[in-house]
């Protein structure tokens, strides 16, 4: 049997233990591996994320920057905070030594020729567990015509999520018909955080964005959207993290980028450090130039 060890001694009885919260808004009820993966997701110092979005390839194919993930992504994916993919691109392409967290796409189903918000859930939870995954991504599509089927979707990998541990990220998808106006999007974050999305992620709008932050009870995180000037995507995500965002989820603005691992890095020092755009723009031609671009 073994000898019993000498009981400790060291209390430290005068230091107070501090009462613990979590650093991510509306977070604070959640157990404790959801909140060890959302903090492997949005970095606790700053409370905010840099995620890069390269998911695009399962409704669209491989469209341009993304042709092959292997040689134009991989060589800066170890920038961003958080790595957005399929499944099929993680197992594929990504070496399991890989150091950030990733999200992973879980809902799927028609493809750029088809009706897009007819998705059902294309990942099980089983799986998500056995490729360490941070989080689920699910799109929902308020207002299209299968919107009941998205929330339903989402819902469900909300339910499997809270089984396991594994926080689930809401895409708000805007169907083709559908306004991008602070209204719409205020209606369909709400909706995802009310039933149960720990996170959302939602676009820019110039008029109105903070309501929509404001509104929305859990973290959201900026989508990027098709490629613009640089100065207007960094422009738009200090603006986003200024009026609420807890952070970008960008694909095309940096993969598209003339440079893309200094457009990642740009975008960091905008959301982790508030750099205003312009001289985040001078960083970028900064960097562009010593990589020889
Ligand atoms: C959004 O619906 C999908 O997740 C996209 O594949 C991706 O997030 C879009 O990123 P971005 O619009 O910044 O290229």
């Amino acid at each position: 049997m073994p000898e019993a060890d000498m009981e400790g001694t060291c209390f430290q009885e005068k230091v107070a233990t501090p009462a613990s919260g979590f650093f991510l808004k509306g977070s604070n009820s959640l157990d404790w591996g959801m909140k060890n993966r959302l903090g492997r997701i949005f970095n606790p110092a700053s409370g905010r994320t840099v995620m890069l979005a390269i998911d695009h390839g399962y409704f669209q194919g491989s469209i341009s920057g993304l042709e092959r993930v292997d040689v134009s992504i991989m060589p800066f994916a170890h920038l961003a905070d958080t790595l957005m993919l399929t499944r099929g691109v993680l197992r594929s392409v990504v070496p399991p030594e890989y150091p950030r967290a990733t999200v992973l796409r879980a809902s799927g189903g028609p493809s750029v020729l088809k009706e897009l918000s007819n998705e059902r859930i294309a990942m099980d939870m089983e799986d998500a567990l056995r490729l360490n995954a941070c989080a689920l991504a699910v799109q929902v599509y308020v207002g299209a015509e299968f919107e009941t089927q998205t929330i339903h979707n989402m819902t469900r990998l909300v339910d499997a999520g809270m089984r396991y541990g594994m926080p689930i990220l809401a895409v708000t998808a805007v169907g083709r018909d559908m306004a991008r106006s602070p209204r719409y999007f205020r209606l369909a974050c709400r909706i995802c955080a009310e039933l149960g999305a720990q996170f959302v992620k939602t676009y820019y709008v110039p008029k109105g964005f903070d309501s929509i932050t404001a509104g929305c009870p859990v973290p959201i995180v900026m989508a990027g959207g098709k490629k613009i000037p640089e100065i207007d995507a960094l422009t738009m995500a200090y603006r986003a993290v200024q009026e609420g965002a807890s952070g970008v989820d960008m694909g095309r603005n940096i993969f598209q980028a003339d440079a893309p691992a200094a457009m990642i890095k740009a975008v960091g020092k905008v959301v982790h450090e508030m750099m205003e755009p312009t001289h985040a723009l001078e960083l970028y031609n900064d960097l562009k130039r010593e990589e020889g671009k």
